[in-house]
């Protein structure tokens, strides 16, 4: 049995043991689709950056089949792999990566594919998830859409090494990938601040939608059921996952003022807002929309480009706050987070979605029952 055969088989029970895969069609996938074509180079954490690995390096193959996600693309920059590896490590934003198989898995799972599925995939990257795809259902039936025309072309070339030949396109994807054709399942691995009605009108009626929301407090994964049209309705997962997002729907982090601030008490630790485990985390995201959290030194950091921002540190064992700008956003925390008791606590998989073309909502419980826009 080769090193990667070996590897491949420690990464499924990974996944098992994890209790992520659980269908018998995606373990032989994940068992069978190297993943190492797909990952001839990628970057990894440096103390002062992202340091190249290719696959001349000893921890490469070991590297690629490790759970973890794996950097393949810096800043939307191709070029900065080379720069990196011959210049050392460099700072950037990774735009491209092949997702954490866990993630993968989930995702996969959620999506409910059938033999005879015809799917889209939204965010070809390195192309092994595609690859799984074509495994699962043969690549004939397979669409897959990238922004970045690169990775698109270095993603056909890979999939064709192993014998798959599914359609790709150059585009952006938040315009699905208008072949003419309906699809039975839609799976988006970029996050999206709101469902683009395009993926609804190219979806079967009754064909599923699987993607991450781009909310920089609450992101979640989604399952939306397309109706006619440019409609949908769908649920909130139990079960999570974080992606970088499509393009347009970047967030800009927005600026914290460093002048001296008034630190007063506050009752709770900032992890029930920012910790993804956090059962709160998603309703606190519905009454914080835009506004995003960063870390500085010791004290966490919320700002919105409306101008407001908090500061959030531990001292001793308390908790202090100190805010600026038209809005108070602890309280706003603090407020939501007493409303969210009172309703018992609700957890992702109390919440659903309705989608009218752009007329998009969250609900909790049901349609009737307490909204938020999807996109504020
Ligand atoms: C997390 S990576 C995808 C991982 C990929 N499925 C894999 O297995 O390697 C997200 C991808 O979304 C792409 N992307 C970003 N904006 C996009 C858009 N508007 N349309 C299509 N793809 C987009 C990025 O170029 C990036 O390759």
């Amino acid at each position: 049995m080769s090193n990667a055969t070996r590897l491949r088989r420690r990464l499924v029970e990974h996944l098992l043991a994890e209790g992520v895969l659980h269908d018998a069609r995606w373990m032989t996938a994940f068992r069978s689709v190297p993943r190492h074509v797909f990952l001839p180079r990628f970057f990894v954490p440096a103390p002062n950056g992202w340091a190249a690995i290719d696959n001349g390096d000893d921890e490469w193959l070991r590297r690629v089949y490790s759970p973890g996600v794996l950097v393949i693309q810096l800043d939307d920059d191709s070029g900065l792999w080379e720069r990196a590896r011959y210049l050392g490590a460099q700072p950037g934003t990774p735009t491209s990566s092949s997702s954490q198989p866990s993630i993968m898995a989930i995702m996969l799972e959620e999506l409910r594919v059938a033999d005879g599925h015809r799917v889209l995939e939204i965010g070809t990257g390195t192309g092994y998830n595609t690859a799984l795809l074509c495994h699962r259902l043969g690549s004939g039936l397979v669409y897959t859409v990238d922004i970045d025309p690169e990775l698109v072309g270095a993603a056909r070339e890979r999939l064709a090494e192993i014998g798959y030949a599914p359609s790709c396109a150059a585009a952006d994807g938040a315009e699905g990938f208008p072949a003419g054709v309906l699809y039975d399942r839609v799976i988006c691995t970029c996050s999206v601040s709101s469902i683009p009605p395009a993926w609804l009108e190219q979806t079967v009626p009754g064909g599923l939608i699987v993607t991450t929301l781009n909310r920089p407090i609450g992101g979640g994964l989604v399952r939306i059921v397309a109706g006619e049209g440019a409609t949908g309705h769908g649920r909130v997962l139990a079960r999570d996952g974080r992606f970088m997002p499509l393009r347009a729907h970047r967030f800009k982090q927005s600026k914290v003022p460093d002048d001296d601030v008034a630190w007063r008490p506050a009752r709770l630790p900032m992890e029930v807002l920012t910790e993804v485990r956090s059962r709160f985390e998603f309703f606190a995201g519905l009454h914080l929309p835009g506004v995003t959290a960063s870390r500085e030194g010791q004290s966490t950091r919320l700002a919105h480009p409306d101008g407001s921002w908090m500061r959030h540190r531990q001292a001793g064992s308390a908790f202090e706050v100190a805010e600026g700008g038209p809005r108070r956003l602890w309280e706003i925390v603090e407020a939501a987070y007493e409303e969210w008791l009172g309703l018992g606590e609700p957890g992702r998989d109390r919440f659903g979605l309705s989608l009218d073309g752009e007329d998009q909502v969250i609900w909790l419980d049901s349609p009737d029952g307490r909204t938020w826009p999807l996109r504020p």
